[in-house]
């Protein structure tokens, strides 16, 4: 049994907390937010749901650090969520500031977590988390792949009419509009996607994916909440039950796909000690192409926070 710590109590991290306790695997779970009340509140709230679901999980909450000591991992949603005509990377310096804070602080009261980096701009805060915190390339990790994927999983099983538990699926690169699904490794129970439906089609469900992120903020006015937080907590039940899935997160390639020293998003094999393995996929020439394009446009994110000392 275990102990979570999510950090930043809005909408995404008061989500995880309320997944997170209903998957009923860790002792505690401990939402810690700058406006301590609320996060009390809302672990409060899910603490009462318990009775109700059927789960023993201790769900806490408040603005003091010492509450999340030693906990196995934590999963880091501070920051501002974008708004309508906001790009995930206006939010770089905000946000990096934010992030860098909060592990500082995590680190006072736990020494090796594995930290799960959900703030935006995605793959460049799991970088920042990275540096700041000293820990190994292998604890801190980012989500994006696992809700890409839900995104493009749920709009095919619309299409096909089908359920979308059949739906594999893999994709790479940034979370962002150059991220890179990958129609060759997306199956409907084994069955390739691409003996099921037309490629304009597939290229129509491929362009929405991309943007699957944005559609949400216009018609919300903010950013998902609902699919980010459970897909945060499905990477944390793949690490505390060791179930060893192969998802795609967001991680530091060093030679793997011929990129080095970058976050970006690869299929891993997740477990009790972070990622057990960076699975290596024989890409076409397009394929390569498409995640080289996509890993330049996160380093020069990477490159624009270099130049602000914030780490
Ligand atoms: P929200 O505004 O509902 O919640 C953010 C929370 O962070 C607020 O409660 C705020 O008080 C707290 N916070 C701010 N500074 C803090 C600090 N220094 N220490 C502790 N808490 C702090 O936002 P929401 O919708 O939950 O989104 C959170 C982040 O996650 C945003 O950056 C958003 O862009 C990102 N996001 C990322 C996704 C992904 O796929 N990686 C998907 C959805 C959202
Ligand atoms: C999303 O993809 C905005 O990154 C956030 O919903």
């Amino acid at each position: 049994m275990s102990k979570v710590t999510i950090v930043g109590a809005g909408n995404v991290g008061a989500t995880c907390a309320n997944v997170l306790a209903h998957e009923d695997i860790c002792n505690e779970v401990v939402l810690i937010d700058i406006q301590g009340n609320m996060a009390k509140g809302k672990a409060l709230d899910t603490w009462q749901q318990a009775p109700i679901d059927g789960y023993s999980t201790r769900v806490t909450g408040g603005d003091n650090y010492e509450l999340t000591a030693n906990s196995d991992i934590v999963i880091i949603t501070a920051g501002i969520p974008r708004k309508p005509g906001m790009s995930r990377d206006d939010l770089i310096s905000t946000n990096a500031k934010i992030v860098v804070s909060v592990t500082q602080n995590i680190l006072k009261y736990t020494k090796n977590p594995i930290i799960i980096v959900v703030s935006n701009p995605l793959d460049v805060m799991t970088y920042a988390v990275w540096k700041a915190s000293g820990l190994s390339d292998k604890r801190v990790i980012g989500m994006a792949g696992v809700l890409d994927t839900a995104r493009y999983r749920a709009f095919l099983a619309e299409e096909l009419n089908c359920s979308p538990k059949d739906i594999q699926a893999m994709l790479m690169g940034g979370h962002g509009d150059t991220m890179v699904p990958l129609p060759r490794y997306t199956t409907v129970s084994g069955i390739p996607v691409t003996e099921l439906m037309k490629k304009e089609k597939l290229d129509t469900i491929i362009e929405r994916t991309k943007f699957g992120g944005g559609e949400l903020v216009n018609l919300m006015g903010t950013s998902a909440w609902y699919a980010p937080g459970a897909a945060a907590a499905q990477m944390a039940v793949s690490i505390l039950k060791d179930e060893k899935r192969i998802l795609p997160c967001c991680v530091r390639l060093n030679g793997q796909y011929k990129l080095k020293d970058i976050f970006v998003g690869a299929p891993v094999k997740l477990g009790r000690k972070g990622i057990q393995e960076i699975v290596k996929l024989r890409l076409k020439k397009d394929e390569m192409e498409s995640l080289h394009k996509s890993a330049e446009s996160v380093r020069e994110v990477v490159e624009a926070l270099n130049n602000m000392n914030v780490i």
